[in-house]
């Protein structure tokens, strides 16, 4: 089955894959992941993983996209006929609604504190009011779910453009956008008090605060922070041209990826020092942190406006790719319209969302494995399911789908020389990246204990 739909340009390509991977992952998560884990200790792992684990896996999944030129499934049945490998491909389908119901949470928040920016809440605030007005808002309960359907419907909204005018064209004007921010968000951060302690926390790792837990919440931040083991990449493989160098373009993809994240440390761990918020708050971090500095810098006001509206784009411009998958699988699977596939998803998702925010208020009930419904979403998709399906994905290609056809597919068939940088992949592909995930996942399920 061939796509009719493609990306219109290398630069319009780039923008969208770079825009699915940038994400909450990079400024929101990483930062209180990292936090959380010892910082530097955290670092270490995660920058390990990234090319030992995270960039095979990329260029795995973006191979079979490209070889199966279909959705995060049928790419599967195309390359494996008769076999039950399509299953990966629904696997990622589910994760995608899974990581949407807590992502377009958070999504929202970052739309409302946009609005309080701009309505400048922040001016002249205590840390304690602070924190009271942000909790004043999750207990509302309707308040995030209105910002997240909010999210959701934008996110839809461009995706039933399609792919060219919807998904390509914002991603080409957000992601430059994006970066500009984030840049003159860290260079203000080295002028804070706390920079030298912040560059610290993350760049001097204490190993003696590694873990298996913390292994394996490195792991699983390097699946979510780059969108693999879901069919992100299966799914915009498809749309890509093939002349392009694809395992160049996909190394820059995981370099700007990982330098956004670490440049996101930079700018927020000093101030979570000057200003004396714990580093380990958990998913709160950034917005309890932020806020704070905000009503104390100065040109505070220019500062949370801008700082907003980037994490806002980065949540869209992820948003955009886990609804793209959807919509790629529901359009072909059931032959109806991208716009009846976009909504039906984007509904589905409102429901599931409104419960997980419900499960946030303090004093809800909603309890799944003594977890609340949200981090039990946010854990269950990054540590289990994202990478189970990048277990899949990675074996499938180094065993099943096999050398000589990732050969071709990574080089255009002869014509991209990739010298020794071929076997060391193929050698990540085949062995490191399965038997790392493997063992993280056995010591996980205690099976067993190093
Ligand atoms: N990578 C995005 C981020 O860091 C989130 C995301 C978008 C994602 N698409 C995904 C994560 C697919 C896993 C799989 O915020």
């Amino acid at each position: 089955m061939d796509k009719k739909e493609h990306f219109g340009s290398k630069f319009g390509a780039m923008a969208a894959i770079v825009g699915s991977a940038v994400g909450l992952g990079n400024i929101w998560r990483f930062p209180y992941m990292a936090g959380a884990n010892g910082g530097g200790a955290f670092i270490v792992m995660y920058l390990g993983f990234v090319l030992m684990v995270g960039l095979p896996i990329v260029l795995s999944e973006f191979s079979i996209g490209r070889a199966g030129k279909g959705n995060a499934s049928s790419s599967f049945s195309t390359l494996a006929r008769g076999t039950k490998w399509y299953l990966i491909g629904i696997l990622g389908v589910v994760t995608a609604f899974t990581i949407m119901t807590f992502y377009s949470i958070i999504a929202g928040w970052t739309a409302h504190f946009l609005k309080e920016a701009i309505l400048n809440r922040f001016a002249h605030q205590s840390e304690a009011e602070l924190t009271a007005s942000f909790k004043s808002f999750v207990n509302s309960g309707w308040q995030p779910i209105i910002w997240a359907c909010l999210t959701v419907a934008l996110t839809a909204t461009i995706v039933s453009r399609g792919v060219k005018k919807g998904v390509e064209k914002f991603n080409k004007i957000l992601m430059p956008t994006l970066v500009a921010i984030i840049l003159v968000m860290c260079i203000n951060s080295m002028t804070l008090s706390g920079f030298g302690e912040g560059m610290d926390f993350l760049f001097n790792p204490d190993l003696s605060l590694l873990t298996w837990q913390s292994a394996l919440d490195a792991l699983g931040q390097v699946f979510f922070t780059l969108s693999v083991g879901m069919g992100v990449m299966i799914t915009y493989g498809a749309y890509v041209r093939q002349e392009e160098n694809m395992v160049k373009s996909k190394a820059i993809v995981v370099l700007i990826d990982t330098s956004i994240a670490i440049i996101a440390g930079i700018a927020i761990f000093p101030a979570v020092f000057t200003y004396n918020i714990p580093p380990t708050s958990g998913p709160d971090l950034v917005f309890l942190v932020l806020p704070n500095i905000f009503s104390q810098m100065p040109g505070g006001y220019f500062f949370a406006i801008l700082f907003f509206v980037l994490l806002l784009i980065a949540a869209v411009t992820s948003t955009i790719s886990l609804c793209e998958v959807i919509t790629s699988y529901f359009t072909d699977k059931f032959r109806v319209s991208r716009r009846v596939a976009v909504w039906v998803a984007a509904s589905v998702i409102m429901v599931l969302g409104s419960l997980s925010a419900i499960s946030q208020m303090d004093g809800s009930h909603i309890r799944i494995a003594g977890l609340n419904q949200f981090d039990f979403f946010d854990t269950l998709s990054s540590n289990y399911m994202l990478i189970g399906g990048g277990l899949g994905i990675v074996i499938f290609a180094g065993w099943f789908f096999g050398r000589r056809n990732l050969y071709n597919i990574m080089t255009y068939n002869g014509r991209y020389n990739l010298g020794f940088i071929f076997p060391v992949l193929m050698f990540f592909i085949r062995f490191v990246a399965p038997l790392a995930i493997a063992v993280l996942f056995l010591s996980k399920l205690g099976i067993f204990k190093m």
